[in-house]
């Protein structure tokens, strides 16, 4: 981390009352069909594990994406508009946005993300390589609210340019991923724009092995939600107990990870208790896959226009750039 420069400005966008999350997580928990919201998955070993998955010889979703930036960042960067107020969502260690400062020049540049000090720390290494960024971090959970129009207002001249990589609209239900998507088009205006990355429907073999990889790093990445909800719940969870499973779904295009209960047995959650038999399962994530057709309704539904697709000689990969 580059000390010398000061830290850039963050916005703390989180409810106050962070109780209402591990209720969320009891609940899921305490359904009929049990479930772990995803976002759970991404505690500091989890992120570890997730930045190995990406790696993997499997797991082509990010080096896929990685490539058609790569090979269309000429047509990409004529295509976003200049001086934008850059949205990374999601932004995590900001790398990705990183790579895009070879090709764009944006006014400013906005990281959203769940976890603030790491997010801090990023933006001010992007913010001494570029002086003349204003770089300011927003610690929030877009996937439930995305509020950043008092933000954007302050820089009203420069159109938005939301960045969302990384297929991470898989993750929602369409009902949801619809309502996001919405919400960055109300953030929009006239001029706005929103470059995003999509998975795209493939062979079910190549799926399966991206999420079940010969390594086992997907399976202790999913294994350690286990630990997240002993922590967050004082649960006691042993996932000694629990298998990993990646289903595809044919009919919802999607993948589905479940932890599989080995044995019956009981678990304490919070003051709660809930019992598992052999072959229960507790419903992780859903990673949807689109046809290319499939996404641009999508983006039209919310009130987009999809003006580009840039895809991968096998079309694994599709990254669209929507506009108002
Ligand atoms: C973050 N997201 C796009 C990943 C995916 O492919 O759905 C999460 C993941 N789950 C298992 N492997 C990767």
């Amino acid at each position: 981390m580059n000390t010398a420069t000061p830290l850039p400005r963050l916005e703390n966008l989180l409810p106050p009352d962070c109780g209402t999350e591990h209720q969320q997580l009891l609940d899921g928990l305490l359904q009929p069909q049990p479930s772990i919201n995803p976002k759970y998955f991404y505690d500091d070993t989890g992120c570890e594990l997730f930045t190995r998955i990406c790696e993997l010889d499997e797991y082509y979703l990010t080096r896929t994406e990685a490539a058609i930036f790569e090979q269309h960042a000429d047509d990409m960067s004529s295509a976003l508009a200049n001086h934008a107020q850059w949205i990374d969502l999601g932004c995590g260690d900001c790398s990705k946005t990183r790579r895009w400062l070879q090709y764009v020049t944006p006014a400013r540049l906005i990281g959203v993300d769940i976890a603030g000090d790491f997010l801090q720390s990023c933006l001010a290494d992007i913010a001494s390589e570029h002086p003349d960024l204003e770089c300011i971090g927003v610690v929030s959970d877009f996937t439930r609210r995305l509020d950043l129009a008092d933000l954007l207002a302050e820089d009203e001249a420069n159109p938005p340019v939301f960045f969302y990589p990384g297929s991470s609209i898989g993750n929602f239900a369409e009902a949801d991923a619809l309502r996001l998507l919405q919400g960055i088009r109300s953030h929009c205006g006239d001029e706005g724009q929103l470059l995003i990355g999509v998975d795209l429907v493939k062979p079910a073999h190549i799926l399966r092995a991206a999420y079940d990889d010969s390594e086992g790093v997907t399976a202790a990445f999913n294994l350690n939600v286990l630990q997240v909800a002993n922590r967050l719940l004082h649960a006691d969870f042993d996932p000694a107990n629990f298998a990993h499973q990646a289903v595809y779904d044919p009919v919802h295009n999607r993948i589905e990870m479940r932890l599989v209960a080995q044995r019956s047995h009981r678990v304490q959650l919070a003051d709660r208790e809930r019992r598992f038999e052999a072959g229960d399962y507790i419903l992780t994530e859903h990673s949807h896959k689109y046809t290319t057709d499939g996404f641009s309704a999508l983006l039209a539904r919310a009130g987009f226009n999809c003006q580009h697709l840039w895809t991968d000689p096998q079309e694994w990969f599709g990254v669209f750039l929507a506009e108002s």
